[in-house]
Formats: structure tokens, C-alpha cells, sequence
């Protein structure tokens, strides 16, 4: 049975919950989510999760730029009966949000993307499976049915692996593919640096690259890259430890033996992102899917125009949660131009510090046609598995509709930029 997914129910659901003694595991205050989450993650999940590169300038002028447009509601306007549903890609959707993806999901969940995907099928959500999941994507799709899913595609120095996920994204039934072009090399970050911690060398969010046939025979090839230097400690033991036991198939010693898990992260080091990648390599994509190519990444009006010329089918403005350059401007800043270039040729969806409805609303009059969400979800799947990353997102939804309600809305054709006004 469909679940109802109307604000005003899920809110008195909530409130009689409360009148029976029960609270959601989830807090509906990003700040308070955040923090909740933060108590039950390891000191290198919550660096990885919550931190952006350098000053995390980025990260604030994501914030600040939500702050300085403000809503002015309209009274009398008969919001009785409310759509908040948007169709993209040939899909409906009940809201304009869809599941950022986030790696290394493994960090705060044992269930990890598998909990995101079932909780994103049971709100009808497009979950964009991440390419640096700590699942297998044909695993996530099989708990989905037929709720919507998209692949993200961190463009790998090997085309013969891009091609491979391209045809495992399309059988799995992936409606569309999302090219992030923002991370040619890893972001200074920060806090990552301070716990001097990168997940993937324990072999954590590398799920896509060691259930794919042709990342095995990737392995097999004789490497050239620098070897990976480690000193040999008690904690790089662990780290070996754990690197054996992320690899997939059973027995441990039989996998230490066969070498494969530490090769399988030299390989994936060696190779995750291609710097060298520019706009003329688009036509690999286009040749090879026929699925819609969606760039994530996109800062720019110009780059908006080369997209059109590229023949993609979609845009995400965003500048990666402000994970990659420090000192950029806002998503939001960025967007108004960009959706001028493009015209309502193709979708512009945003993501980058989407925090509650007011900022979908703000977005969306702006000139995006949905927003991707990451952090919150993650500090759901972290508090409450799959209950939490659901609660999350049912509270963004209802935060949402009841938002643009009572700013006299009554649908999504009705958010303009009218109602807006910039302080
Ligand atoms: C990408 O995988 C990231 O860590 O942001």
C-alpha cells in the first residue's frame, strides 16, 4: 500500500506519537540532527561527512546565501488542496528533492546505501546511487522495485570502467546518469587531513569499483603506479585488517592471500578521477548511453552554455556541499544566471546546503526545477538505519509543502521569483 505522504498527516502522526510517549529518532533541526549524529560517529566519519575543504568558507556562503532571500507570503489565496509533485525525465515525483549522492555510506551504517535506497523507494525519491558507494548499485536497485534511481559517475582514468558502469547503471535500471565534474582531484579538506584518515585506503566506498568484471581484470593488469607507502603500526594493521574484510566474498585469509583487496585499492587510487577529462570527452557519454547525462558541478553561466552545446540533457549547480573549492561562491548565488542561460531547455536542479523547505522554495523560484539533498539523510541513516534517513527526508517534504502553503502557494507552478526579496 502507498504510504500518504501529506504534510499535514505525517505531522499529526508525529504530535499524537509524542502524546503516546514516542519521538522520531531523527530531529527536525538540521543543527540539533547534526549534533545528534555526531555523538554516534567515529571522530574520521563525522571529518568525511561534515566537512568541507579549506577555511569551509564554501560551506558558510552555501548558508548565507539561503539567508539573504527571504520569503514574502501571500494570504487568501485557498491552499486547501496542495501538489507538490514536479515530473523530470518522464517521472512524477511527489516533491522536487531527490537523495544527493554521498559515499562511503559504510562509515555511519553497516546497511549503508541499501538503507538509503529503501527508504528513498518508500517516498517514491530518486536516490542517485553514489559511484563511491559502499554498495554495489545492482544490489541497491533490487530493494527499489521500480521507485526511481539514477547513477553518479566519477569519470575514471579508464574509459573501459566508465563504459562498464554506463551498461550497469542502464540494466539496473538507472534513469539517469549524473557526470560530477567537480572532482577531477580530492578537495583539501580539511578535517580530513587533521584525523589524516581517507576511507577508501581501508577499502571503504569502493563497493562499485570491486563488483565490477572489469575493475577485476583492471587488477590483474601490471600496475605502474607508486606504491602506496604505509608504515607498518598496529593501526595499519587494523586498516589491513579492514581492508581485507571490505572486499568482497568470504574468508579472510584466503582473501589476504590472494592480494586482491590491497590491489584493488592501489587500482582504484591509481585510477578513481581523471583530471585530464574536458568538454569534447562528452561525446564518449553520449555515445555510449542513452540514458539522460546530467552535469553535477556546474558554477558557471558559460559552462551552462557548453553543456546546451554538448547536447546534455540536465544540470546540477553545485559546488560538491562546498567539499572542493574553498571560496566559491554559492550554489544559489550561481544559479539565477545560470537558469537565465538555459531557458527551460533542460532541468537545472541545485544542491549544496539545502537545510529545510524554506530553501526548496527559495531554490525553486529561482529557477531550479529540484534539489538534490546529502548531509541530512546521512545524519537519518546514522541516527535511525533506514527509519531515520526516511524521517529525514518526510520531514523536508512536509517542511516543504506546509512552507510554500502558507506562503500562498498552492503548487509548484505557483513559486516565482516574485516571492522572493533579496536583503
Ligand atoms: C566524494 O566522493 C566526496 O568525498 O565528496
Amino acid at each position: 500500500m502507498e504510504e500518504s505522504l501529506s504534510a499535514p498527516d505525517w505531522q499529526k502522526e508525529i504530535y499524537l506519537n509524542g502524546f503516546a510517549g514516542k519521538k522520531l529518532s531523527a530531529k527536525a533541526s538540521f543543527e540539533k540532527l547534526e549534533r545528534k549524529a555526531k555523538k554516534e560517529m567515529s571522530k574520521e566519519a563525522f571529518a568525511y561527512i561534515a566537512g568541507g575543504a579549506g577555511t569551509e568558507a564554501t560551506m558558510q556562503a552555501n548558508r548565507n546565501a539561503f539567508d539573504r532571500w527571504q520569503i514574502v507570503p501571500r494570504m487568501l489565496r485557498d491552499v486547501s488542496v496542495r501538489d507538490t509533485s514536479i515530473e523530470l525525465f518522464g517521472q512524477k515525483l511527489p516533491a522536487p528533492l531527490l537523495f544527493a549522492p554521498v559515499g562511503v555510506l559504510e562509515m555511519v551504517h553497516p546497511k549503508a546505501d541499501l538503507a538509503v535506497a529503501h527508504a528513498a523507494a518508500r517516498l517514491g525519491l530518486p536516490y542517485i546511487f553514489s559511484n563511491q558507494a559502499s554498495k554495489p548499485m545492482e544490489a541497491c536497485a533490487n530493494v527499489m522495485g521500480e521507485s526511481p534511481r539514477w547513477f553518479q559517475l566519477y569519470w575514471s582514468k579508464s574509459n573501459d570502467l566508465v563504459l562498464s558502469f554506463l551498461k550497469r547503471a542502464e540494466a539496473c535500471g538507472c534513469n539517469a546518469l549524473v557526470v560530477t565534474l567537480d572532482t577531477t582531484l580530492l578537495g583539501w579538506r580539511t578535517r580530513d587531513l587533521d584525523v589524516a584518515y581517507l576511507p577508501f585506503l581501508e577499502g571503504k566506498g569502493i563497493a562499485q569499483y570491486t563488483s565490477d568484471p572489469v575493475f577485476q581484470k583492471l587488477i590483474d593488469e601490471p600496475d605502474d603506479s607508486q606504491p602506496i607507502k604505509r608504515n607498518v603500526t598496529l593501526q595499519s594493521l587494523f586498516g589491513l585488517i579492514s581492508m581485507v574484510n571490505n572486499y568482497p566474498g568470504n574468508g579472510f585469509f584466503s582473501k589476504l592471500k590472494s592480494g586482491r583487496p590491497l590491489k584493488a585499492v592501489r587500482k582504484f587510487v591509481s585510477i578513481y578521477s581523471n583530471p585530464a577529462t574536458t568538454w569534447s570527452d562528452l561525446s564518449f557519454l553520449r555515445q555510449n548511453t542513452k540514458l539522460p547525462i546530467i552535469l553535477k558541478g556546474i558554477m558557471h553561466s558559460d559552462d551552462a552554455r557548453k553543456a546546451l552545446d554538448a547536447g546534455v540533457n540536465g544540470i546540477i549547480v553545485s559546488n560538491h556541499g562546498g567539499r572542493q573549492t574553498d571560496g566559491s561562491i554559492a550554489t544559489l548565488d550561481a544559479l539565477p544566471k545560470i537558469a537565465e542561460v538555459v531557458q527551460n531547455r533542460i532541468p537545472v536542479l541545485l544542491d549544496s546546503g539545502i537545510r529545510g523547505g524554506a530553501d526548496v522554495i527559495k531554490a525553486l523560484a529561482l529557477g531550479a526545477k529540484a534539489v538534490c539533498v546529502g548531509r541530512p539523510y546521512v545524519y537519518g541513516l546514522t541516527i535511525g538505519g533506514e527509519q531515520g534517513v526516511y524521517e529525514v527526508m518526510r520531514n523536508m517534504m512536509a517542511d516543504f509543502e506546509l512552507t510554500m502553503a502558507l506562503a500562498g502557494c498552492k503548487n509548484i507552478a505557483e513559486i516565482k521569483q516574485e516571492m522572493l526579496i533579496r536583503t
